[in-house]
């Protein structure tokens, strides 16, 4: 445990670039690996979930390497081809990793079992063991369905027709991923859209995919038993990471900061429409495209922002965003109401519990509701909470940390955090990148 306190700061200026997205990179390796034949990635996330994904990957048979110039070469093991890893994967913090790589390994004749860090072995692996089991994989996980799991694929697996009962890109990649290696057409009907990542990267790398829709619902079918050719991919910046640079200009006075190449899916970029709703002044400079992604630079200067609101329906295009969203609300003039948040007690901490202790700590105004936060923000005065000796607990949870470091900006005598070891699983560069903005 390394803990930190974060100072009031002054204005953020100057230009600044974020790592690789993380869902992207993840999908980068698995897929990369996936194929017969040489892949390169540049602008892959190095942050310790991607790595775990990385170190899966070659025990399932790929040749995966960083160059001296940061492009990673992955040479692919081929669909149907996976090896039996003669370890138990150890996946760290990363919920990603573990529940995509389920997938995977559910239709190839392979066992693998699956461990990670006390966060990860909390949360629940159910949704993805229900339908992979569905396709003929058999599971011996730890009670309630948590890891440590052995996953014993199916070969040949069969394939279903899956309707998703939560908004889950992570439980939508398993059963595709699943469904790659299993004869015949797979179907996930998404009822509600999440980040489309897989869909749009698995085109790329040769799969055949079709989407759809049908009674107002997205349908995406796979065809397996899928060749994968392999493919260059860049992988633009990360908006999760934009995310907390992205409100910290918003709410520390004078700033004019610059984050470049921040990625736009559409389905990433509810919190740029929410913060635009609370009054935010951010500028998209050079839309381009990166990768098959949507990308642009975002110039952010500080606005007064006023509470709103959030409507339910734009959460999953932010979903990693609400811990420092309800920090912009602390400092809104007026209240935030969020609510249909309830997924957010089951990430790599029960956000909605962890930032409303944590908030109250710092002196924000905050309920916690069973299914979202309400928040009467400052009108922009500084949050005035505990002296900063009292820590906020970051419960293993790198966005805790990085949203109350952003709080901390913002406050009248400084935020400690606990433990800031937890930013290295997607934001390595995040402390020197506040520094170097806020000098
Ligand atoms: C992710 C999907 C989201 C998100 C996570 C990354 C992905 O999880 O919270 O950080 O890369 O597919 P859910 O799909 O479980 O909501």
């Amino acid at each position: 445990m390394t803990s930190h306190t974060f100072a009031p700061s002054g204005p953020l200026s100057g230009t600044i670039r974020v790592p690789g997205d993380k869902s992207i990179s993840h999908r980068a390796l698995m897929f990369a690996g996936l194929a017969v034949g040489r892949s390169h990635i540049t602008g892959l996330l190095e942050g310790e979930d991607v790595l775990a994904t990385a170190a899966a990957m070659r025990a399932f048979g790929a040749q995966v390497a960083r160059g001296a110039d940061g492009i990673w070469t992955v040479d692919g093991a081929g669909v149907g081809s996976l090896l039996e890893p003669r370890q138990a994967l150890d996946m760290g913090n990363s919920g990603t990793s573990t529940r995509l790589l389920m997938g995977l390994v559910a239709s190839h004749a392979i066992t693998a079992t699956f461990t990670g860090d006390a966060s990860l072995s909390g949360r629940p692996m159910k949704r993805v063991i229900d339908p992979l089991a569905m396709m003929g994989a058999s599971f011996e996980a730890s009670a309630g369905g948590t890891l440590p799991l052995m996953l014993r694929g199916a070969s040949p697996a069969v394939p279903i027709t899956y309707r998703l009962p939560v908004a889950s890109a992570q439980v939508k990649s398993a059963v595709l991923l699943a469904g790659l290696n299993t004869p015949g057409i797979t179907r996930v009907i998404e009822p509600v859209p999440t980040r489309d990542h897989t869909e749009r990267m698995l085109t790329g790398f040769g799969a055949k995919l079709e989407v759809g829709e049908e009674n107002g619902e997205t349908v995406i079918a796979i065809h397996g038993e899928a060749d994968l050719r392999p493919m260059d991919v860049v992988v633009p910046g990360d908006p999760s990471s934009a995310a907390f640079f992205m409100v910290a200009a918003s709410i520390v006075p004078g700033s004019d900061l610059t984050i470049l190449n921040v990625g736009l899916n559409p389905t990433r970029a509810g919190l740029l429409a929410v913060l635009r709703q609370m009054g935010a002044d951010i500028e998209e400079v050079n839309p381009r495209e990166v990768g098959g992604e949507p990308v642009a630079d975002l110039r952010v200067r500080y606005a007064a922002l006023t509470g709103i609101d959030v409507d339910p329906a734009i959460a999953p295009a932010m979903i990693d965003e609400f811990p420092v969203l309800f920090v912009a609300a602390a400092l809104a003039k007026g209240t935030t109401r969020t609510t249909g948040l309830e997924e957010l007690r089951v990430k790599e901490s029960d956000r909605l519990a962890a930032m409303a202790a944590a908030l109250q700590m710092a002196g924000a105004r905050v309920e916690e509701h069973e299914d979202g936060l309400t928040i009467h923000g400052t009108g922009g005065e500084p949050l005035r909470g505990t002296p900063a000796s009292a820590h906020v607990a970051t419960r293993l949870d790198h966005r805790i940390a990085m949203s109350m470091a952003v709080a901390g900006l913002v406050s009248g005598g400084g935020v400690s955090v606990d433990d800031t070891t937890p930013i290295n699983t997607s934001f390595p560069t995040f402390m020197g990148l506040l520094q170097e903005a806020a000098a």
